[in-house]
């Protein structure tokens, strides 16, 4: 018995020597291990011996059969490797750096609009930070003086990580993070942050909500900086992004994180100001909350409110896509239906 296991194991290691494919090591395995393979019929042969020399020998034989299978296993990665390295050898040689003379994709209608933003800004010497998508309690809420059972926390429920963190529901939620980068800005040399980001809300999506959406936030910190100077730049904004000259309006409007706060209405572009479904018969839309950084969130980002002053605005900038396109239904945009969305690329 033992005698017939050595020459099955030389046999299989010369028959494996000689395999160069890998549909050959299929035939090998059933020649050894298939149902009337030499090492499966060695195993029916265990019958005719007696209770101890069975027990030895049906011992060598699940070795071989485990040395065997680990054989044609190891070997079939040997003849996958060689394969592979024989295909990089004949594969013709592709130089991903040339540029390609058909452009292909497009940008998404938000990545548009939040591009157009930047661009805006950087001329006027704004820097764009990236704001982390999963934040701190902390920094979404206590750091822009929103504290624990505040009731705006209610409002902007969000989806909370098992190790305490969350998404952020806002891009304020970057500003403490900002703040203390930068630290306090040089006299005549404000500090002037753009942080564009994806923000998350517990809501019940229709064609107006979605729980996930874009907003861009800016901030300028100095030691002069007043209303006038926000709302110079929330005017250049609106006109450039609209490419006209917007009618915009001030209201008073309650964030914790500025005061004082405001909602900053455009003429409505639908109707001209007359009044119409989309601006509820106002002739405005509100579009972009704004005002004073409030003295808290100053101080907890490290930077003196007796010393420096600032604004803060946080652009919606789903909605501001979905005007400027003329988008109905928020859920487009997240769709990822390119048949819908290719319409609106420019
Ligand atoms: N974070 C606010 C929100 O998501 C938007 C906002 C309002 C941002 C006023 C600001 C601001 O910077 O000054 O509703």
């Amino acid at each position: 018995m033992l005698e017939n296991l050595e020459r099955i194991k030389v046999q299989f290691k010369e028959e494996l020597n000689l395999a160069e494919m890998k549909d050959e090591l299929e035939r090998i395995r059933v020649a050894f291990l298939g149902k009337k393979g030499l090492v499966t019929e060695a195993l029916k042969d265990l019958h005719n011996l007696d209770a101890e020399a069975k027990k030895t020998a049906g011992m060598q034989v699940n070795m071989l059969k485990n040395e065997i299978e680990k054989a044609i296993v190891d070997y079939q990665k040997v003849l996958e490797e060689r394969e592979y390295q024989k295909e990089l050898e004949n594969a013709e040689r592709f130089d991903y750096s040339i540029p390609s003379d058909k452009p292909v994709g497009a940008m998404h209608p938000i990545t548009i609009v939040q591009k157009q933003i930047e661009d805006i800004f950087k001329t006027m010497g704004f820097i764009v930070e990236d704001g982390l998508e999963i934040q701190t309690e902390f920094n979404n809420f206590e750091g822009v003086n929103i504290p624990k059972n505040h009731p705006a926390r209610d409002m902007t429920d969000t989806y909370y990580l098992d190790n305490g963190q969350l998404l952020k529901t806002h891009t304020s939620a970057a500003q403490n993070a900002i703040m203390k980068k930068y630290g306090a800005p040089k006299t005549g040399e404000p500090l002037k942050v753009l942080f564009p980001g994806r923000c998350f809300r517990n809501e019940n999506i229709d064609a107006c909500h979605e729980n996930t959406f874009f907003q861009l936030e800016g901030m300028m910190i100095g030691d002069d900086i007043s209303i006038s100077n926000l709302i110079y730049f929330m005017k250049v904004l609106l006109t450039e992004v609209f490419q006209r000259d917007v009618k915009v309006r001030l209201r008073p409007g309650f964030f914790p994180f500025v005061e004082p706060g405001f909602e900053l209405d455009i003429n409505c572009s639908i109707c001209g100001g007359v009044g119409c479904p989309t601006c509820k018969n106002s002739g405005w839309l509100e579009l972009l909350p704004c005002g004073m950084i409030h003295p808290n969130v100053l101080r907890l980002g490290g930077i003196d409110p007796d010393k420096y002053t600032g604004f803060a605005f946080g652009l919606g900038l789903t909605r501001l896509a979905m005007m400027k396109f003329n988008i109905k239904d928020i859920r487009l945009f997240n769709s990822g239906s390119l048949k819908q969305l290719k319409q609106f690329t420019v």
